[in-house]
């Protein structure tokens, strides 16, 4: 069965929250979801999982810092990780949207849809939003 990696990082739940709804959709979807920390997210992880969903809380416009090493590290194993799908979410702000999905290229990921966001503890359209944003990474997996 497919695998997705679900990786993130959260102080406050917010960004936890995105990725419970996450595996449950990719869940429902037919695939496999690992979910874990950033913390505890290694280049093995990335490289063996089928697709990959990355999460941050804006931090200063920008991802946060345990997210950022995720990225450092991913470099050196960027030639496993071209054409993978992926997609990137974001809990509060925008301005970090830009800077995360260029992160998720630079690293040979390919996003199947615009970076999914929601202003704090997502409810109602955004829950909606993420849910058709893990439906639409499991659906790449079967193309
Ligand atoms: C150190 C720090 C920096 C932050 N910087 C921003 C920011 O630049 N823009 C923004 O919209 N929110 C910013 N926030 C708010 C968080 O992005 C927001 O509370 C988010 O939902 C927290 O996610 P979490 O509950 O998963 O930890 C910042 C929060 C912290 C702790």
């Amino acid at each position: 069965m497919a695998s997705v990696l679900i990786s993130y990082y959260s102080k406050s739940g917010n960004t936890e929250a995105m990725a419970q709804i996450l595996a449950e959709a990719v869940k429902s979807a037919g695939a496999q979801a690992t979910v874990k920390r950033a913390e505890d997210t290694t280049n093995k992880d990335l490289v063996e999982a089928s697709a990959v969903a990355l999460g941050s809380p804006d931090y200063f416009s920008y991802v946060a810092g345990q997210v950022k090493i995720i990225f450092d590290e991913a470099l050196e194993v960027k030639s496993n990780l071209s054409a993978k799908p992926s997609l990137c979410f974001l809990s509060h702000g925008g301005k970090a949207k830009g800077p995360f999905e260029n992160l998720m290229k630079a690293v040979g990921l390919t996003l199947v849809c615009p970076c999914v966001m929601s202003q704090s503890a997502p409810a109602g359209v955004t829950v909606d939003e993420i849910k058709k944003a893990g439906k639409a990474l499991v659906a790449a997996l079967k193309k």
